[in-house]
């Protein structure tokens, strides 16, 4: 990391830049830029010229490299972290350089395709002493942070179930220059929309059951002609409770409906419509006859689900890894999160070709 960075301002490379860098990742940079001043885009590199060429000209000083080698050879110097927005396959092998040219590492989601990639990275961050980060965003969704509060309040009491579905009506797609349907293809995505968006869902049934799974059973089909699945399914056993999950890329509509259920009351979110039934006991012998009723509060929280850049969602998320980087926290919970969700979703791809049949996860990791 270079050492002529005098205050605290973090200086970072865009390694990709497609459409999440494009309309998430940069525009928030240059409003925190702006707005806080404590982070710089230098570099980008693109293995695309058209991408190039629309990097030069959105990003009028910053340098612009063919491939992240010469960009962290010429660059290493100048930089404190790089930002991997690549297809998912090349994840592992960026971060690795970026490591060995001394910088933290914030990467889009999933981590890696495979565990052992996931593995190897987290040690390497660990004994290099550079932040690894994984691009968990939904977590600062406006809708989910209110999730979050709720549970913690107490007021739906210990929470025992879940089920997360996320509907879509296609795949995302890719920026045109390159390759718009990479997520199709198993060679750049690892998996389809389970690897693709499993790490949202998976990561979220962390944070609301509090505990970490330590057993699937998994179902996918394809309907299409590529070699990934369009739908997958799931149901994740945990200490604490249960979670179902289903997503699907050739849904009607594009939404999340997530539902929280506690012994005490229960949350149902419709994208940005959240609803809070709590649980009031009326003094008589049991719910049959009428011992509980409900107190039902609805609420809108504009959380911009439509933007599939979720650009509004992302400076909170630079805090932490902000902060990770301030506090020398190497592999924190984020990112040990991320290597339990490509567990998760490997170990799900294993039960799902084996009949469905239930699989053990571990709730640690290993480094
Ligand atoms: N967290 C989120 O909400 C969210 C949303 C969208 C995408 N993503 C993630 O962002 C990543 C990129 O997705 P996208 O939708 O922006 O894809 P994209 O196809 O639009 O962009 C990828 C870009 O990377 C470039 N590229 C490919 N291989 C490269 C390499 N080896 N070196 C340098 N550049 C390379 C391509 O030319 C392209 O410009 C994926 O990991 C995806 O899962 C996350």
């Amino acid at each position: 990391m270079s050492t002529l960075n005098p205050g605290k301002k973090l200086r970072g490379a865009v390694i990709g830049y497609g459409f999440i860098s494009g309309k998430g990742h940069i525009p928030a940079y240059l409003e925190r830029a702006k707005s806080k001043g404590d982070v710089e885009i230098v570099a980008v590199a693109d293995i695309s010229e058209g991408r190039r060429a629309e990097a030069a000209r959105v990003l009028p000083g910053v340098r612009v490299y063919s491939d992240y080698e010469s960009l962290l050879a010429k660059e290493k110097g100048n930089l404190d972290f790089v930002d991997i927005s690549t297809p998912p396959c090349d994840h592992a092998r960026i971060a690795h350089a970026a490591f060995d040219a001394g910088l933290h590492v914030l990467c889009e989601k999933p981590l890696t395709t495979t565990l052992d990639e996931a593995a190897s990275l987290l040690k390497h961050a660990q004994e290099s002493k550079r932040v690894i980060f994984p691009c968990h965003n939904y977590k600062h969704a406006p809708v989910v942070k209110t999730i979050r509060e709720i549970i913690a309040s107490g007021r739906i009491g210990k929470v025992t179930s879940l089920t997360l579905s996320t509907y879509r009506n296609t795949h995302a797609k890719g920026v045109t220059e390159w390759n718009t349907n990479w997520r199709r293809e198993k060679k750049y995505s690892g998996g389809g929309i389970a690897m693709d968006h499993g790490s949202h869902t998976f990561y979220l049934t962390f944070d609301w059951l509090g505990a970490y799974p330590t057993a699937v059973t998994a179902k996918m089909t394809n309907l299409s002609q590529y070699d990934t699945e369009d739908n997958f399914s799931c149901v994740l056993t945990f200490p604490t409770g249960v979670a179902h999950a289903h997503l699907t890329w050739t849904a009607g509509v594009r939404k999340v409906i997530y539902t929280v259920q506690g012994d005490r009351g229960a949350i149902t979110v419709d994208d940005d419509d959240l609803q809070l039934a709590v649980m009031e006991s009326t003094g008589g012998p049991d719910v049959a006859q009428g011992a509980v009723k409900w107190n039902v509060e609805k609420q809108v929280i504009q959380s911009n689900w439509m933007d599939a850049s979720h650009v509004s969602w992302f400076n909170s998320m630079f805090d932490q890894f902000a902060e990770c980087i301030s506090k020398g926290e190497w592999v924190g919970k984020e990112a040990k999160e991320s290597y339990l969700c490509i567990q998760l979703i490997t170990t799900a791809y294993r039960s799902a070709a084996d009949g469905c049949r239930e699989l053990p996860l571990a709730t640690d990791v290993r480094l």
